[in-house]
């Protein structure tokens, strides 16, 4: 495995990769690497011919004030986790790389980007889908592979794909989740001990409004209320929001039916702490 930091290196690797008739796989990543992450790594192995992760904080994704000092980052770990699972390159840039002095461009995707986790952090998305959009430039991948625990993302980047003609495959790999439930984020690690037992709340709140929809609820008023029964169990976590939509444009849905979005968000001590759920509603 190779570790690359310069752009113009990394896009000659990915093009005469693919002037040999290879398929490319991309991972974007932020690195601290946890199941979640390895599980992306091996989808893309399995499916593709050359695998790149992407390892970058990407400052542009942060407001002021939010963890991007803080984040963790653990380059040696994360090096050995990914040649573990048969990554061929990580693309791992300094910020001046990525945005050298001047550079002043940012990617919008409007709608999507102003709902759900939009309210808190109003800039996120643009952030994303400026750096995204430039991960796809750098690296001319035929399949990129985002976790589905960031739905919105998913979302968000599948539209700014769509609309600008990047030519690539947006794979979404189901969430991998702790023993108990909770889905597997680098960001768990912000959470005391009595938090982290607190923090099923998420997972919990979704299996509650599955059990509602399997037993024939259709009314999003009625699951978005069981959720929030089970979020006044768990006094340490603070629900931001409970969101149940359609999975392509986000809009909120008063009846479910079809391919459904729940999604939740909430502050569990110094953690924000996102989970989701897709469920096909006949
Ligand atoms: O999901 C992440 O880790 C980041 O948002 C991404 C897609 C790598 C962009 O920085």
């Amino acid at each position: 495995m190779e570790v690359i930091s310069e752009k113009d290196e990394m896009r000659g690797i990915v093009e005469r990769a693919k002037a040999g008739g290879l398929t490319v796989g991309l991972v974007p990543t932020m690195g601290y690497f946890h199941e979640g992450h390895l599980e992306l790594m091996r989808r893309a192995r399995a499916e593709c011919d050359l695998v790149v992760v992407t390892l970058f904080v990407n400052p542009t994704q942060f407001a002021p004030g939010e963890d991007l000092e803080a984040y963790p980052r653990d380059f040696e770990r994360d090096r050995g986790l990914a040649e573990g699972v048969g990554v061929d390159y990580v693309f791992a840039p300094e910020a001046d790389e990525m945005y050298p002095a001047g550079s002043s461009t940012r990617v919008e995707v409007e709608g999507l980007s102003g709902v759900m986790c939009g309210r808190a952090r109003p800039t996120h998305f643009s952030g994303v889908a400026t750096v995204v959009c430039k991960l796809f430039n750098i690296i001319p991948a035929q399949k990129a592979y985002f976790g589905q625990k960031d739905a919105q993302q998913v979302a968000v980047v599948r539209r700014m794909a769509a609309d600008l003609d990047f030519p690539v495959s947006i794979v979404p790999v189901p969430t991998v989740r702790e023993p108990d439930g909770l889905a597997m984020s680098s960001r768990n690690v912000y959470m005391e001990p009595d938090e982290r037992e607190q923090a099923v709340a998420l997972s919990e709140s979704l299996a509650a409004a599955r059990e509602l929809v399997e037993s024939g609820e259709r009314d999003a008023g009625a699951v978005a209320a069981a959720m929030r029964d089970v979020f006044a169990r768990y006094p340490a976590v603070e629900l931001e929001y409970i969101s149940i939509c359609d999975n392509i444009f986000l809009r909120p849905l008063d009846e479910l039916e079809g391919q459904v979005l729940v999604a939740v968000a909430a502050r569990v001590g110094r953690a924000r702490l996102i989970d989701n759920m897709l469920l096909d509603v006949k």
